[in-house]
Order: structure tokens, then sequence, then C-alpha cells
């Protein structure tokens, strides 16, 4: 990398930040297509966003990536945010165009193009998403366009309603929403097409952890878990033992980088060389 007095600089804000993927991932996609810029992590709290945001307009940073806590409380900084980061009230990255800051949301398009990627066809299908998170949101307001039903199935009861409300108006959608537990995910995973693990259960330190009983899962089921971190959870693994399509949790993080590089740069981002640059990042466990 050779930075000079051209260089363009870009980044990501969270907290915490150290291990984040983000600048790897980022920095391989612009060395690969010979892009003069540079890609940093910057620990921001919710507190220091104001203040980021005014940064990045003082100091002509061209892009950011927003990660936790971050993504809602940028939204007020920003002069324009697009249709999908204004439904789900989450930005994930930040297009500085001459001091005018534009907020997207590459998300739920990281979860679709990741499916994509791997001939999961969703036209017509009963999809089943476990969580009502930020990355639920963000997942289900992209696939719902496609699926034919959507089950939708929180631990806390009633966070789902709302969402589930939304997308039936936004895209009349059958639109089941129910209380997570083992029981109504194996009668939801009955006549199911697609299975996506939206929360954070099965994240290291807790890697024996599933909310799906293996007996729950068909052959048939393509199953898709966000989480990355073991890098085959334990959902991946038993989906796998079934005879389950597998969608790995990090293609979702690969796709999501490649849609912002794609926003940032106007270019066709490349995603082989970025996903080589995450497993080796992860392999070496920086
Ligand atoms: P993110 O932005 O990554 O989606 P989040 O907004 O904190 O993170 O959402 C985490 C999701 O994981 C929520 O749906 C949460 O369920 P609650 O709404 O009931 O909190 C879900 N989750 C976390 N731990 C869980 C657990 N042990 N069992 C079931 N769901 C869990």
């Amino acid at each position: 990398m050779n930075v000079s007095g051209k260089t363009a600089v870009y980044g990501v804000i969270g907290d915490p930040i150290a291990h984040s993927l983000s600048p790897t991932m980022q920095n391989a996609a612009f060395h690969e297509l010979k892009l003069d810029n540079v890609f940093l992590a910057f620990k921001v709290p919710t507190t220091g966003v104001e203040n980021a945001l005014r940064g990045m307009r003082g100091l002509s940073i061209q892009g950011l990536n927003v990660t936790m806590p971050n993504k809602a409380a940028v939204i007020p900084f920003l002069d324009e945010v697009d249709e999908t980061a204004k439904f789900l009230g989450s930005v994930n990255t930040i297009l500085n165009e001459n001091g005018n800051l534009r907020g997207f949301s590459t998300d739920g398009a990281g979860a679709h193009h990741a499916l994509e990627e791997n001939d999961v066809d969703l036209k017509g299908k009963k999809l089943v998403l476990l969580g009502a998170g930020g990355a639920a949101k963000a997942i289900v307001f992209i696939l719902a366009k496609e699926v034919n039903e959507l089950v939708l199935l929180n631990r806390t009861a009633g966070k789902t309603d709302a969402l589930a409300e939304s997308i039936n108006l936004k895209f009349h959608k059958k639109v089941t929403v129910k209380t997570l537990s083992s029981s109504t995910v194996q009668e939801s995973l009955q006549d199911a097409d697609i299975l996506i693990n939206a929360t954070n259960v099965g994240m290291n330190p807790h890697s024996n952890e599933s909310l799906v009983k293996p007996a729950s899962i068909k052959p048939s089921l393509v199953v898709m878990d966000i989480v990355y971190n073991p890098r085959e959870t334990k959902l991946a693994k038993d989906a796998k033992d079934a005879g389950a399509k597998v969608v790995d949790g990090l293609e979702m993080l690969i796709y999501q980088g490649a849609a912002s590089f794609e926003i940032w740069t106007g270019k066709a981002a490349p995603v082989e060389v970025m996903r080589q640059a995450v497993l080796k990042q992860l392999e070496c466990g920086r």
C-alpha cells in the first residue's frame, strides 16, 4: 500500500471495532482495483457520532461503514437517507459527495446476494426467520419482495408485530408472527423452504447453542446462519448433517461489504479477493 498526499480515506465507525473484518476486506479490494484509497477502523461510541460525522465532512473522508452501536445514531446527522435505510432506521454505509452525506443500508442486500450466489431461489418460497433485531429487519425488508410467505419468530413477544405489519402493508405478503420456542420453530419448519438465523445465538463463546433441534431440519431446507464466529455454527453443522443446503454467514458480511464498496467507488467489487482476505484474517485470529 502506497499512501500519499492523494490517497482518499475511508473507514468504519463502531465500538468495539478492533476486531472488525472491514479494513482487511476493503483494503484488499482497493488494492486489487489499484485504487489510491485506504480504509481504517475508528473507535466511535454513540456519543461520538455527531463529532465523527463532522470530522468526515471536515477531513473529506470519502466513505464510512457504520457498525454497532451506531447504525441508528448516525441518521440525524446525514443529509440524505435512502428508502431501505429509512424504513429500517439503520444506516451501515455513508457516501460523502462533496460534503453531502448520503446514508444507505447494504445489510439486506448482503443476505440477498449471499443466497443468490448460492443458487437459492426465493420466488414463491416460505421463509422462517429467527430474530427481530437490526439484522433480521434488514434481511426481511429485502427478501419479503420475493418470497411468498414469511414466519417471524422472536424470543421477545410483540417485537415482530410492527415489522410484520409494515411488511404486510408494503409487500402484501402473508406474515405469521410467533414467540420463538423449540416447538414454534419445529412447527414452522415443517413446510418451510428457507431458514435464517438472524439472532446471535451460537456465537462464540456459546458455540454449542442452537435455537433449532436437529430433528426439525429436513434435507430440502436451505439454512443460513448470520453468525460466522465460529466459522461453522452448531446450526450450520446440524443442517449439514441433516443433508440440508447451508449458506455461510460470512457470505452476508462479504456481500454487504461488496455493496458498500460499489456505492463508494462505482466499480464492481472483487468479491473473491474480499472473501480470501476475510478468511485469511479469521484463520490468523487477528
Ligand atoms: P442485530 O442488530 O445484530 O440484529 P440486536 O438488534 O441486538 O442485534 O438483535 C439480536 C436478536 O437476537 C434479537 O432478535 C434477540 O431477541 P430479543 O428481541 O428477544 O432480545 C435475539 N436473541 C439474542 N439472544 C437470544 C437468545 N438467547 N435466544 C433467542 N433470541 C435471542
